[in-house]
């Protein structure tokens, strides 16, 4: 018997016990584990290299396509996984040949960006974020993971949990704003939504937390540039999200394109050998960004590629998209005795592992089955979904004399570029999602309520242009309603990747019209609808509107949601997840910031020499966690079980809240907390828990949180530690309040 046979031989003994063994899906790891020391004795280096190759596929009217080259590479076993790759056909075509045509026969992974929904898509991340509704956030993933599962794809590359604070950065659109409490939760939410409870099942999908690490703190918010900060706001403001993602049992990481402190994080042994590995023991593994190890050159931290791919590896990096670094040098980086070949049978083991949590030894086309796509998306329920996220998701930011709700009664004037728009609604990031006409726009949404008769439509102007032609029309239709409804925003280019800002304003001429329409129809109230990725600076359009109601891009069912807010159907409960400023000279800016030694007094807003601008408040225009409803609730009688706590002991804080007036609705009460004195100055505010509670007109409740010492650690530049003294607390619905309440910690 040769060598090739004989290795056939115990490669097809090894797989049938594989097989055989697994009737139960839920395997053990140390089954796994087993399995996969198995297969690794049987591979040779190049194998093992080949796992760590991830290339992408591209796309062609008739779908997905591979070039040449990586289906050499896929037959050569030089690929292991693959991304913008789907479909049931084509991902099993090409598992085919990787099961079939090579010479052991490993699966591949498919990954692709399913950030808020793969055909059904849910509002923006951060429109998302807006709803502080953690269940539906986990329900949406879940309803992206099971249209994505049915279409081939075994891993997504979201959530992503970067902490964003500046509103240039076009990828603010994509996080879930600048708070760490609601981040941490949020990326629970995603990571149970797509991981499910067990990855073997085929409607289960690999989730990846990205971008690891600070990318969010590119300076003056341009994409891909560089972050510096001290070790403390990285601990406590830019890890957090990150440390909840592998305690919420997430499977995979991405790191991210930027350098921290002068070592690029695809490069960066600190992040993700000693914190991510040692300090998290987290044991998946880790992707890089796109063509990531190839720009440590560019950075300045690599001398070539091949010293590139020496430093990625060594840090701890096992997966290379697009870069071609590991491909090329790692077997010659360890013939140059540069790298241990231990390194790369580390990166294969962890990516094999998660092949075989997946069950793709088990059956490696159990996520190609035409099928299941059939029956699978695009469901009533699924929609249905989105729409209920989309109405969660709109931020009522201000509602003047009732503006809101419209009543079915009324004719309005129905103005802006974005009214009948089926195209930007889903906003960016909306991997599978249609841009032709399977969103549902907001003018559709409003003719569900209304009349065509109480209608009258006028695109007005463009988004991004400075053409008048249509203010004529628009005016003389505004002139002839009862009330003047606005829909106006970005295009969903001007955020996510490469889409950093420098002017924050709604652009074009779009302002002008709402200008023109207030002087030409003074008496009409105008109620602005926006759809944008990110904080926008409004100060103008806030003078110049009565109501305004950012839906940020609400997705696929994103015209009927946003249309039960505007006539009641759903009392708007949203919350801001990031800070809007007054304008861009305040940015950064955020709720959660330091005094400082000459904070303003709140007394006197304009005493001298105090840390304020001579020409704006230091206040943004709209704060964190704000957002109206259509009725009043009501705070009262906050409790603490203590006065005094000790490091082991739980504090119960209670509160009543009252919906005061005309509609049932919901209500997102926040618990904030000010520890007043640190061995490191810390935060005059900073959000320690949430409920969203729903309360009929009339109706009171009693809201309660616990906290104890664990909820006040912060790291202090030497320690993760809850320091003794005294803490501020209080409950509201916005993080715009003054502190009633106290208490102390004490050793
Ligand atoms: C992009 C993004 C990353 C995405 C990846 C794959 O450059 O930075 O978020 O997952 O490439 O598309």
């Amino acid at each position: 018997m040769n060598k090739d046979t004989f290795t056939f031989a115990l490669l097809f003994s090894f797989l049938i016990f594989s097989c055989a063994k697994n009737t139960n899906t839920n395997q053990s790891n140390n089954d796994i584990y087993t399995k996969v020391d198995s297969l690794m004795s049987l591979m040779t280096i190049k194998e093992k290299i080949g796992q760590t190759i991830m290339y992408s596929g591209d796309w062609d009217v008739t779908g997905p396509v591979v070039s040449s080259n990586n289906m050499t590479l896929l037959k050569n076993g030089s690929l292991g996984a693959m991304l913008n790759v789907y479909s049931a056909k084509k991902t099993k075509e090409l598992q085919k040949i990787a099961v079939d045509e090579t010479r052991l026969g490993i699966p591949l992974l498919f990954g692709y960006d399913v950030i808020h929904g793969f055909r059904t898509i849910f509002p923006i991340n951060l429109g998302h974020a807006s709803s502080w509704d953690v269940e539906d956030i986990e329900n949406s993933a879940r309803i992206a993971a099971e249209e994505a599962s049915s279409e081939g794809l075994h891993w997504t590359f979201a959530p992503m949990l970067d902490i964003g604070r500046d509103p240039r950065w076009g990828r603010v659109s994509e996080g879930a704003g600048e708070d760490v409490f609601l981040t941490n939760e949020i990326a629970t939410a995603y990571i149970k939504g797509f991981q499910g409870q067990d990855l073997s099942m085929h409607n289960t999908i690999l989730a990846c937390a990205k971008h690891f690490v600070g990318y969010g703190a590119a300076q003056a918010g341009r994409d891909y540039h560089t972050v510096n900060m001290g070790e403390d706001e990285l601990r406590n403001v830019y890890l957090p999200p990150f440390k909840a993602a592998v305690d919420a049992g997430v499977e995979t990481f991405m790191t991210a394109f930027n350098e921290i402190n002068g070592v690029p994080a695809t490069g960066n042994k600190f992040i993700f050998r000693d914190i991510l590995r040692d300090e998290w023991g987290f044991n998946g593994f880790v992707v890089t960004d796109y063509t990531a190890i190839n720009e440590l050159v560019p950075h300045g931290f690599a001398e070539n590629e091949m010293h590139a791919a020496e430093i990625a590896i060594k840090a701890g990096i096992d997966l290379d998209m697009m870069s071609g670094a590991y491909k090329s040098y790692l077997e010659k980086l360890v013939h140059e005795n540069k790298i241990s070949v231990d390194l790369i049978n580390d990166a294969c083991r962890r990516i094999l592992i998660s092949k075989f949590k997946l069950g793709l030894f088990d059956d490696p086309y159990r996520y190609s089955v035409e099928e299941r796509k059939i029956n699978t998306i695009y469901k009533p329920e699924f929609l249905e979904a989105a729409r209920k996220s989309a109405a969660m998701s709109s931020v009522l930011l201000k509602n003047n004399d009732d503006a809101l709700p419209l009543s079915k009664t009324e004719t309005i004037a129905l103005i802006g570029p974005l009214v009948k728009d089926k195209e930007n609604i889903i906003g960016n990031w909306a991997a599978a999602g249609d841009r032709k006409g399977k969103a549902i726009s907001i003018f559709q949404g409003i003719k569900s309520y209304l009349n065509d008769a109480n209608i009258l439509y006028a695109k007005g102007c463009d988004i991004n242009t400075n053409n008048k032609s249509g203010f004529k029309k628009a005016i003389s239709l505004a002139k002839k309603a009862d009330k003047i409804v606005l829909v106006m925003g970005e295009n969903y280019h001007m955020s996510g990747e490469a889409a950093s800002r420098t002017n924050i304003k709604i652009p074009g001429i779009q302002t002008e019209l709402i200008k023109a329409l207030r002087k030409e129809a003074p008496s009409k109230q105008i109620i602005l609808i926006l759809m944008n990725g990110r904080p926008l600076d409004l100060s103008e359009e806030d003078s110049l509107t009565d109501a305004i109601l950012e839906t940020w891009f609400p997705g696929t069912s994103g015209g009927y949601g946003v249309a039960d807010v505007l006539f009641g159907e759903y009392n708007p409960s949203a919350k801001l997840p990031i800070t809007f400023p007054r304008s861009i000279g305040q940015v950064p800016i955020y709720y959660n910031v330091k005094n400082t030694g000459r904070p303003i007094p709140l007394d006197n807003p304009k005493e001298d020499y105090k840390s304020n601008y001579i020409d704006s408040p230091n206040t943004p225009l709209y704060p964190f966690g704000h957002g109206l409803s259509y009725t009043n609730f009501e705070y009262s009688d906050i409790t603490l079980s203590s006065n005094k706590i000790g490091v082991s002991d739980t504090l119960l804080v209670s509160v009543n809240i009252k919906n005061t007036g005309n509609y049932d609705g919901h209500e997102v009460a926040q618990l904030y907390i000010h520890d007043k004195v640190g061995s490191i100055t810390r935060p005059v505010k900073e959000l320690k828990g949430f409920e969203k509670i729903f309360l009929k007109k009339g109706e009171i409740k009693t809201v309660k949180f616990k906290l104890t010492s664990e909820d006040l650690k912060f790291f202090n530049g030497i320690e993760f530690t809850a320091e003794a003294g005294e803490f501020e607390i209080a409950i509201s619905g916005t993080s715009d309040f003054s502190f009633m309440n106290s208490f102390e910690l004490i050793r």
